[in-house]
């Protein structure tokens, strides 16, 4: 008797919560991709590979390089126009600027202050998040909390990544991975879009070692040595990377999907870290999803880090007709290692 009245009070509980608390939707997304394009036959006459390897093992075709003199920031901008313009706002009407990098312009200080100024959002605060590839779910997810909270109205969230700047393009093992590039929303409690139903997130530090940018921060200045011996660039032990991919991306989206309170069959699309199309196609199996409906922007743009969902997701809602009440499922994972996941509903 007294566990069913707590039962009831909980429910009842939870029902107000839903009632009363801000619905926080994702209100006009962007991107930007550089407009130089580096092809797999490129990349053979720059590494021993050839377009047969990369493609059978990573389904990439081509990534974008940003252009000499063109900057994290000088993406950021473009792609945080773009959603500015999508979402009806105005610079000024922005609280809060969000943006993930694992490339800055600087170390300091922020390429969100930098783009802060450049757009002149006077009266915004603004902070770099670091969580490598998952970057995008950890800004949105925070943007949510400070738009449900009453803390800020419009968040703009911004992921932006020069990885050319960080990969070694003699190491075949990494350099026919990644690409530059850029993606941006707008967090907001007001206006129509993808509402925000669930982001999930999750770290395991003790992974660190498997993918890293050894030099360049306290514990390995850089030095004349650290550039002789290669420690400027990225590391990545790829193969074990991979094992730990699809296991954390899939019980992340489980726990996304259960908190969203949908069901797995209600998905109307994946868009997964786009990472490599192996791990991609075994995430959408253990989900039962057709291959048709998960979107797709590695064979063009290859990995781009924090920046890789929110393009997808940009070029989605730009390119398919979404109706009310299609879900969307972001899923990734990164450096740290990190990974989450999220479930959208469009209203
Ligand atoms: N061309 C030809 N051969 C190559 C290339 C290349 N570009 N790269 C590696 N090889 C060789 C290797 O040297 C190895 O040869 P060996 O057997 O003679 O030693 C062989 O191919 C197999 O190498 P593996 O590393 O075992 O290849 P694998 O099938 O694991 O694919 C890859 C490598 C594509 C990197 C894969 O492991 C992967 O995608 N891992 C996950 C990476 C990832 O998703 N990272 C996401 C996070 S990124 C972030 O957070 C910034």
């Amino acid at each position: 008797m007294l566990i069913k009245f707590f039962v009831r009070l909980l429910v009842f509980g939870e029902n107000v919560y839903n009632t009363f608390m801000r619905k926080v939707k994702i209100i006009g997304t962007g991107s930007y991709v550089p407009s130089r394009v580096l092809t797999n036959q490129d990349l053979e006459k720059m590494v021993e590979t050839s377009d047969e390897w990369i493609v059978t093992r990573t389904g990439m075709k081509e990534r974008r390089l940003a252009a000499e003199g063109e900057f994290t920031s000088d993406m950021g901008i473009a792609a945080a126009k773009r959603a500015l313009e999508a979402a009806n706002l105005s610079p000024d009407q922005i609280d809060l600027i969000l943006c993930a990098t694992i490339t800055p312009d600087h170390v300091f200080p922020s390429t969100a202050c930098l783009i802060q100024a450049q757009l002149k959002m006077a009266h915004a605060a603004a902070v770099d998040i670091q969580a490598a590839c998952t970057g995008y779910l950890y800004a949105i997810g925070m943007a949510r909390a400070f738009v449900e909270a009453g803390i800020y109205k419009n968040v703009l969230v911004i992921a932006s990544e020069k990885l050319s700047s960080i990969v070694n393009y003699k190491d075949r093992n990494t350099c026919i991975l990644f690409g530059d590039g850029a993606a941006a929303c707008v967090v907001s409690a007001e206006g129509q879009g993808l509402w925000i139903r669930d982001v999930t997130l999750g770290a395991d530090g003790e992974q660190s070692q498997l993918l890293i940018l050894p030099a360049g921060g306290s514990r390995m200045p850089t030095s004349s040595k650290t550039v002789e011996d290669g420690s400027h660039f990225l590391h990545m032990e790829g193969k074990e990377v991979f094992k730990h991919a699809v296991r954390r991306m899939e019980t992340a989206a489980k726990e996304s999907i259960d908190r969203a309170q949908i069901k797995e069959e209600e998905i109307t699309w994946l868009i997964p870290h786009q990472a490599n199309m192996r791990i991609i196609e075994s995430l959408a199996k253990r989900f039962d999803l057709p291959i048709e409906k998960v979107f797709l922007t590695i064979h063009k743009y290859g990995n781009t880090s924090a920046s890789s969902l929110g393009i997808a997701l940009d070029e989605l809602v730009r390119e398919k007709p979404l109706a009310a009440g299609d879900h969307i499922l972001l899923a990734a994972f990164g450096a740290g290692l990190t990974w989450g996941a999220s479930v959208l509903t469009h209203e």
